[in-house]
């Protein structure tokens, strides 16, 4: 027989319990993982190819500049080489395709909750570099580099790339990192990609675009509960807004509503009330200093190997070893 628990509310997605969650408390809070739908996919290809948006660029002249310098530090010929969040895979190839033309032997393994992502990355792998040994591993980051743990004896070298750790405050990439070291055996190695602290207003610019591409990424997650989950927010009557703390390094992205207002949502059967002015968390993108990443390292059990930056030293992929 049902409870009266089960009769009351009938079982909810991780989505609706999240954004239930997230609408109840203070601040009102949703996360942005929940931004990449198909449409919000779109949005950030747009995003990662503004002017304003140099995240994008300068990894990518990161990695054409510094292919060999990262194959050196890495300082092996045989690895397995793990990535954290697949993604297009539009940088990541610059390396793989180098470390195929020296000879390196290693197998690609994406690692990516979405089956989806990993089946057009390892699609495109295969006209684009036939030659590379590709595992694709759906799931979870954590579950998957447990799995993998011990299994081969070939060292590891993971890739965290695009300042996705970013969207971590400072302790979660502290718990974040902990965890990932507790998975890999000393010798191992993390790449990670950090956003760095730099002319707030070059900062500011890349989130709040002047063509509106970033506030329609953003309001786009309330689309996506309109579509998935029957509510009825009116895009126009939120405003995107910005904020950069240039001590914190925290980039903040909010939805604030324009007005006084009830928006129902169906599959969680109520409806939320927003004052005026009042404003969602939606999206934190954090930068670091130096000096922040290198204690970061630290703390979560690695030395810090080497730094690879762009020309302008906006943005650093950092090798890391395991102690
Ligand atoms: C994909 C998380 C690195 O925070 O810079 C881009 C996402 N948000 N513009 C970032 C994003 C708004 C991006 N990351």
């Amino acid at each position: 027989m049902a409870s009266i628990q089960q009769i009351q509310s009938p079982t909810l997605t991780a989505f609706a319990e999240d954004i239930l969650q997230g609408l109840s408390g203070t601040p009102k809070k949703l996360s942005s993982k929940y931004f990449y739908d198909e449409q919000g996919d779109k949005l950030f290809q747009q995003i990662m190819r503004m002017p304003e948006y140099y995240l994008t660029d300068c990894e990518l002249e990161i990695f054409e500049s510094r292919k060999e310098g990262i194959l050196q530090a890495i300082g092996q010929d045989h690895f397995q080489l793990l990535e954290l969040g697949a993604g297009d895979g539009m940088k990541t190839k610059v390396l793989l395709r180098h470390f195929l033309e020296r000879g390196v032997d290693f197998q690609y393994q994406p690692i990516d909750i979405s089956s989806n992502v990993l089946m057009e990355l390892e699609e495109s792998l295969r006209t684009e570099l036939p030659a590379l040994k590709v595992k694709a591993l759906p799931g979870d980051y954590f579950k998957v580099l447990h799995e993998l743990r011990g299994h081969s004896g070939q060292p590891k070298v993971v890739l965290f790339l695009g300042a996705n750790i970013g969207n971590y405050t400072l302790e979660q990439a502290q718990r974040f990192l902990r965890a990932v070291a507790a998975e890999l055996n000393p010798g191992d190695l993390l790449l990670t990609g950090f956003d760095l602290k730099k002319d707030p207003g070059v900062i500011l610019n890349a989130y709040n675009d002047p063509a509106g591409i970033t506030a329609a990424f953003n309001l786009n997650l309330l689309r996506r509960i309109n579509r998935e989950l029957g509510a009825t927010f009116k895009l126009q009557d939120f405003k995107h807004w910005e904020t950069y703390n240039p001590i914190t390094g925290e980039t903040k992205s909010y939805l604030v509503s324009r007005k006084d207002q009830h928006v129902f949502i169906k599959a969680l059967s109520r409806s939320f009330h927003f004052e005026a002015w009042e404003a969602i968390d939606v999206e934190l993108s954090k930068k670091y200093s130096l000096s922040e990443l290198e204690s970061l390292a630290e703390q979560a059990g690695f030395a810090v190997q080497e730094h690879f930056f762009d020309q302008n030293k906006y943005f650093v992929d950092s090798l890391w070893r395991v102690e």
